[in-house]
Formats: C-alpha cells, structure tokens, sequence
C-alpha cells in the first residue's frame, strides 16, 4: 500500500514539474497534494484492477492520480470561506488560510481541470480513454459532486428529509466515491451487467463514506480527523447523525459495507475476482459504538 501510495503521488507530483508557468500556483496546489490524505479513492480503484487480474501500468497510476486531484481540489473549494469555512484540513492549515482566497480558488480550479490532460496524455486505447473521461467529468461537474456541493450548501440552517440528504450525500461524495469502481470496470473490460454492479458497489460505497464523516464529525477529535470537529453542527448541516441519531447511521454505514461485500461474492463468482485486498479497504470503513 506504502508504494502504490508513492506512485500515486508521484504522478500527481510529475505532472507540476514541466513547463512551470506560476510558481505560486504550483506551491499551492503541491501544498494540499502533499498534505497527504487518505488516498482511499485510488487505492480502491487499484485494489479493483488487481483483483481483476489486472498488472498495474504508469497508466493506470495517472487514472489514480487524475480522481485525486480532483477529490483534491473538491477539499480546497469545499473549505473556502463562501463554502464550509473551515482552517484546517488533513492536518494543516486550508489552502486560503496558507495562502489566499483567490490561489486556493484557482488552485482547486487546476486540480479540476488538469486531470483531463492527464487523462488524454495516458497510454490507454483510445476508446479506453474517451470513457473514462466522460465518467470523470460527469461524476465530477454538474452532474456529480458539483451539483452535491450546490444541493449542500442550499440546505444548511433546513431539516431536510431524508431523501433530500441521501441525494445530496450521493452526489456530493458517492458520485466521486463510485468513479474508482467504473474506472476499474471499464480498464478490465467487464460486460455490462457487471459494470453496473461494480457502479451500485461504488455507490453504496459513496453513502457509507459520507455517513462516516458525519459521524465522525460528531464522535472524532482535531488528531483523529485532521480538520476542525463539530463543524456540521454549528453550521447546521442536516447530516445521518442529526437526523436520526449515532446508532441509526452506524447500522446503516455497516449495512451499505455488507451490501458492497454481497456484490464482490457475486463478481468472485461470475468473473473470478478476488476480493480479498479490495473487503480490507471496505472493512477499515467500518465503525463500532
Ligand atoms: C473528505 O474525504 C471529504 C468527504 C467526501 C467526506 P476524505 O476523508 O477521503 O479526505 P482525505 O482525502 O483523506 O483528506
Ligand atoms: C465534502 O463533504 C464533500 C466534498 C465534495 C468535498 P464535507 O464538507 O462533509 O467534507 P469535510 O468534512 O469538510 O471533509
Ligand atoms: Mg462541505
Ligand atoms: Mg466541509
Ligand atoms: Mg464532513
């Protein structure tokens, strides 16, 4: 995991290294790169390759590197002052704060933007491509975590009801979460039936995620998180715990888990998958009262 974490990186890092235009746009999308993060998102996606039989290529690395840049630049937006309005995020200061509002907004602008280059400059079949550029661009703009932000934003100060904030969790966070899923589909060349499980997987996958940060906003400390705990809270976010209290949105987060798990167990059997490193990642998910 260390070393796919290092090549992951390290095509997110290659790409700010040519043809340096401003070098202050450049420190600070490095800034939030470097800050580090989970990656949970590429890892999935390269756990899935392999579980296919797939053998990892620098390819497949910029795929990796081009969804964390954009989750990446969904972080620095997500924390500006007109958004969540929160100073510190993996463990560091926000982006505004270490620089200024205006260089975080473009340099969540490149991270939204530059992953279609890296994409295009990929050796991948071109048609290989092509899909995996639409899918990124719809999980992503207006169609995806864009939207989910907008719908995010709208319903604070509100108690919304709980279709509204599945919609909002499934686009602002499943949507990206999903991608990984698709991708990994799509580049092992799965048939249809199965490009959709893999996508309800990514999609369950998504809600749990997200139901886990509200939790943990709820439950966690500063150290834990690396961001500022309680914020939902006081900016009156409607989110699973608020709506229906810790214990309901732990069994539904452990229920989504098992649902995803219940999808591998039927791509083991039809495709000859192997599951085993990809339920890791889904198990790590899990929280316990
Ligand atoms: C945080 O995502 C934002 C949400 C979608 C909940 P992560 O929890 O994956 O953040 P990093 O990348 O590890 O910092
Ligand atoms: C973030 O949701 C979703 C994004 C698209 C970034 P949150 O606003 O809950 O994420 P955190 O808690 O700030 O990481
Ligand atoms: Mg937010
Ligand atoms: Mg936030
Ligand atoms: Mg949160």
């Amino acid at each position: 995991m260390v070393d796919k974490i290092k090549s992951i990186d390290q095509a997110m890092r290659s790409y700010y290294q040519e043809a340096l235009i401003s070098s202050d746009l450049v420190e600070s999308i490095l800034y939030s790169i470097e800050a580090g993060g989970k990656r949970i998102r590429p890892l999935i996606f390269l756990d899935l390759l392999e579980g296919f039989g797939v053998s990892l290529t620098r390819a497949h690395f910029q795929v990796a590197a081009a969804l964390e840049m954009i989750h990446t630049g969904s972080l620095i937006h997500d924390d500006l002052p007109a958004m969540d309005d929160d100073d510190y995020r993996r463990g560091r200061l926000t982006n505004h704060k270490k620089f200024d509002e205006a260089t975080a907004i473009l340099a969540g602008d490149s991270l939204f933007l530059d992953p279609f280059g890296l994409l295009a400059k990929a050796e991948l079949k071109a048609e290989v491509a092509l899909a995996l550029v639409r899918e990124l661009s719809e999980a992503s703009g207006s169609h995806g975590m864009v939207a989910g932000q907008m719908l995010d934003i709208k319903g604070e100060e509100k108690r919304l009801p709980l279709e509204e904030l599945q919609k909002i969790h499934a686009h602002k966070t499943g949507k990206l979460l999903a991608y990984p899923f698709v991708a990994a589909g799509i580049l092992a060349e799965v048939d249809a039936h199965n490009l959709d499980l893999l996508r309800q997987a990514g999609e369950l996958v998504g809600l749990a995620f997200q139901v886990r940060d509200d939790i943990l906003d709820v439950t966690a400390d500063f150290d834990e998180l690396g961001k500022t705990p309680k914020k939902d809270l006081l900016s009156e976010k409607s989110t699973y715990p608020s709506l229906l209290g810790l214990d309901a949105s732990r069994a539904i987060l452990n229920q989504s888990l098992d649902d995803v798990l219940v999808i591998f167990k039927e791509l083991e059997a039809k495709q000859g998958f192997n599951k085993d490193e990809i339920t890791k990642i889904i198990e790590r998910l899990r929280l316990h009262g």
